[in-house]
């Protein structure tokens, strides 16, 4: 195959073909029977535009505010773990692709380089993403760390009290990650009695016992804002709003979690109906083309965070792969608002699609 995608699905195989199989299974799935994993993607497949015609669409605009940050398009890097795995520069290769294209990147709470490194590559706007460990100090210096280290936002992800059954790294024995900054703040003992290091590594950390009542230990330590990931009902997003986090995200996250929960994208609009304005609400999963991420505004998300397409691009092509990944679904996001009649993201409104349900209405 040519080695120049023209899509950012064709990043994958050049990714697959790349990477040792523990790595690009580690990459690529999700949990259990997969199920959700491919729903992420189909669900988008069943939503249809209503584009609107004779529009003058001669400049089209698609810059955007998050959290009072302004990007080139609504379009972020979503915080995936071990970048190192794709690309021996891992994030900081990341983080400034992300820079050049003006948008905003999440560094996981999992990545390979520190946070000083990431924060030292390039100047940007950056979000860091929190697990909740059982050593809750741990979690607290990271957390200072990145506040120190002028990250904007903290975001904190909700749907891993414990790590979903991904039976691909089960199988391939998925070793526990590089954790650079955890080095002397933290000695797990790999002992994955016939599973995963990685899975044991899991579970001897994160924290099952996070609940609604630690929202308010985690602003006591922090000024940031908080961002909170994994919400996927009405229910949820009331509460969020009540305990009084500054934004939410809607995701599944990339389906690596709870199988059979819903796609993404399948209950972004109940949970923009339930926030009702009151904070912005962000979304993942599933995002893989610029008619994707209209979609996904169009059903009320003011912004889409990319996971795998970007660790594929790193994988294939470093920095450059990430920076093209993202110049893609921006060119593709351009077109779409072009030919549905829309200059501006303030454009696109829930009438432009039509989902399943408008039509069983
Ligand atoms: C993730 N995701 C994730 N989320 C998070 O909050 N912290 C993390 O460390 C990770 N790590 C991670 C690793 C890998 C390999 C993947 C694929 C995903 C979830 C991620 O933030 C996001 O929710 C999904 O990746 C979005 O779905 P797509 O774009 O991958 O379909």
């Amino acid at each position: 195959m040519d080695s120049e995608p023209v899509n950012v699905r064709e990043f994958q195989k050049l990714a697959k073909e790349a990477l040792p199989k523990m790595h690009y299974d580690y990459y690529a799935g999700g949990a259990e029977d997969e199920h959700t994993l491919k729903e992420n993607v189909k669900a988008f497949q069943r939503i249809t535009f209503r584009p609107r015609i004779l529009i003058d669409v001669s400049n089209i605009n698609m810059e955007t505010t998050i959290l009072g940050y302004k990007t080139s398009a609504p379009i972020m890097v979503a915080p995936t773990g071990s970048h190192i795995y794709a690309h021996p520069e891992g994030e900081v290769a990341t983080a400034r692709a992300a820079a050049a294209c003006n948008t905003i990147m999440v560094l996981s709470f999992s990545s390979s380089c520190t946070i000083e490194e990431v924060a030292s590559s390039c100047d940007a706007v950056r979000f860091y993403q929190l697990y909740v460990y059982k050593k809750r100090y741990v979690s607290a210096q990271l957390l200072a760390r990145a506040e120190s280290n002028g990250f904007k936002a903290v975001v904190l992800t909700a749907d891993t009290p414990k790590l979903g059954r991904r039976e691909a790294d089960i199988r391939n024995k998925l070793t526990a990650p590089q954790l650079k900054n955890l080095e002397g703040l933290l000695s797990v003992e790999a002992d994955s009695k016939g599973g995963s290091d990685f899975g044991a590594f899991a579970s001897q950390t994160l924290d099952p016992s996070l609940n609604w009542k630690d929202i308010a230990w985690l602003k006591s330590m922090t000024k940031l804002p908080i961002l909170l990931k994994g919400v996927l009902t009405a229910e949820d997003a009331q509460k969020a709003v009540e305990v009084g986090v500054d934004a939410i995200i809607v995701s599944n996250h990339g389906a690596r979690q709870l199988d059979y929960a819903p796609a993404s994208i399948s209950v972004l609009e109940e949970v923009v109906q339930a926030v009702a304005g009151a904070v912005p609400v962000l979304f993942d999963g599933g995002v893989r083309r610029g008619t994707d991420v209209f979609k996904a505004l169009a059903l009320g998300a003011q912004a889409v965070m990319i996971g795998r397409p970007v660790i594929y691009g790193l994988t294939a092509k470093g920095e450059y792969g990430v920076r093209r990944v993202l110049e893609m679904l921006k060119d593709e996001l351009e077109l779409t608002m072009s030919l549905n009649g829309c200059c501006t993201v303030k454009d696109i409104t829930r009438s432009h699609v039509r989902t399943e349900g408008d039509r069983l209405r």
